[in-house]
């Protein structure tokens, strides 16, 4: 793997970054590609099933090489919200509806390479291989970054604070008591520990829309079974995209995906298992660690929230916004790592309606940097009998 990824950098670097990187090549994989190999080593050692490898899945993969599928697709993402840039705008027009037109390669997907090399030269020459620069620090948004102060924003109201921004606070090692009591009171407002006991599964039927689906409302199904496992299915025109979380692994299968079967891994994974857990939130306690509280107040959408942040298994940091008054979860936020920096994504709930005693979201919203969808249930059967095979390993997709 170092050897294939080493001759992938020197292939698509200058001649003087050759030069400049030759003293440092073993750091240099390691800022590359450290990160989720460090995650996927150390979370279960031998156990995990092998990711397929991006230069595996793709035609023309020169230096993000060496990473899961799903990574390799957070990374474009990542690119795509530090520049403000749509997918098509790197690549080839006719790659729109045609993933195999991805591997042709423009002026603009040559820049971007030789910008996650100087990315890592950057952060390995300046910061002692910490990650602090990344496409966002420079670009904040515009393909090309600005070089003048503007006096506009000097003297211009301050920007916004971003509510999803996962801080660290000092001496937050292990959980707080205040951290685990707003999650103990939202444990209560869903309807209390005992009455969650009862709910075993679920079987829910609903409508998805988002980008994928031109905004039109298409058929989903969720089935669910305590205490962590979930499956959901969106209808697109293209064939359905299924995410399944068998309480260990997940994987995408999706007609809507350059590959048709992705397993998740990393911050993907982490994502998962949250989402199941939050479906039975019995097991949050225990699958988030060092939880914290403290942070600055936040309004989300006219609610005041009290924010809880804590660590998921695979090292995802996680903050939760719970409604102050009602105590119910008003929005995820995770943060998903990739070898170019992290990928924001958040989960907006509400309408939330009692099932056999247990309230639930039955809107959702989900913002992230590749896209945005809302899920909203029409149809939930508490308790029923579900299929073990709903949560295996979903077979690839196919296109209609
Ligand atoms: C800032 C430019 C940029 C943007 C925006 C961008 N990409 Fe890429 N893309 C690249 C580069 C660079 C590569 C090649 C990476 C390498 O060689 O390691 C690539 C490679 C790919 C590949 C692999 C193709 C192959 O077969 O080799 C796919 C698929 C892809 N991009 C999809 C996307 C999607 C989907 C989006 C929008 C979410 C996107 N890209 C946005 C720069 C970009
Ligand atoms: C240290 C600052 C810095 C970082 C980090 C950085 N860039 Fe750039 N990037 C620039 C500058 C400056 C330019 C524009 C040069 C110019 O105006 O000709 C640029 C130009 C580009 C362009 C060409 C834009 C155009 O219209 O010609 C692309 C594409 C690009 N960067 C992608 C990326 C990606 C992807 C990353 C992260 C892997 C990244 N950059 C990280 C500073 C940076």
């Amino acid at each position: 793997m170092k050897l294939q990824s080493m001759r992938a950098i020197r292939f698509a670097m200058g001649r003087a970054v050759v030069r400049a990187m030759r003293c440092s090549m073993g750091a240099a994989i390691l800022c590359l590609l450290g990160t989720t190999w460090a995650l996927g080593q150390s979370a279960n050692p031998g156990a995990k099933p092998k990711p397929q490898l991006s230069e595996e899945a793709f035609k023309n993969v020169q230096v993000l090489r060496g990473i899961p599928v799903n990574e390799f697709m957070g990374t474009m993402g990542f690119f795509s919200a530090s520049l403000s840039m749509n997918c098509i705008d790197c690549h080839v027009k006719e790659s729109a509806g045609n993933w195999a037109r991805y591997a042709d390669d423009t002026p603009l997907k040559q820049t971007a390479r030789r910008m996650v090399l100087m990315e890592n030269l950057i952060n390995r020459a300046d910061f002692g291989g910490v990650r602090v620069v990344t496409c966002y620090t420079c670009h904040r948004g515009f393909q090309r970054p600005e070089v003048t102060p503007s006096l506009a924003e000097e003297y211009g109201p301050p920007p916004m604070v971003d509510p999803d921004r996962v801080e660290t606070l000092p001496g937050a090692s292990d959980s707080s008591a205040a951290a685990e009591q707003i999650i103990d009171k939202f444990i209560q407002a869903v309807g209390g520990a005992p009455q969650l006991a009862k709910l075993n599964a679920f079987a829910a039927k609903g409508t998805y829309s988002g980008f994928d689906t031109d905004f039109h409302k298409v058929p989903a199904e969720i089935f669910a079974k305590a205490p962590d496992q979930l499956t959901m299915t969106e209808h697109l025109a293209v064939g359905a995209s299924t995410t399944t979380f068998d309480g260990r692994e997940a994987w995408i299968a999706s007609a809507d995906k350059p590959v048709p079967m992705i397993l998740l891994t990393g911050g993907d994974l982490d994502g998962a298992r949250l989402d199941a857990d939050l479906s039975f939130p019995a097991l949050l306690k225990q699958d988030l660690t060092k939880l914290h509280t403290g942070f600055p107040p936040v309004t989300l959408d006219g609610h005041a929230t009290q924010v809880v942040e804590g660590i998921a298994p695979g090292g995802t940091r996680v903050k939760l916004f719970f409604d102050k008054q009602t105590g119910l979860l008003v929005r995820q936020a995770r943060l998903i790592d990739t070898v170019v920096g992290l990928i924001p994504l958040h989960v907006d709930y509400s309408d939330y309606r009692a099932v056999a005693g247990v309230k639930m979201p039955f809107h959702w919203t989900t913002t992230w940097v590749d896209g945005q969808s809302t899920t909203e249930l029409t149809d939930v059967q508490p308790n029923a009998a579900v299929a073990a095979e709903k949560f295996v390993k979903p077979a690839p997709a196919t296109s209609r």
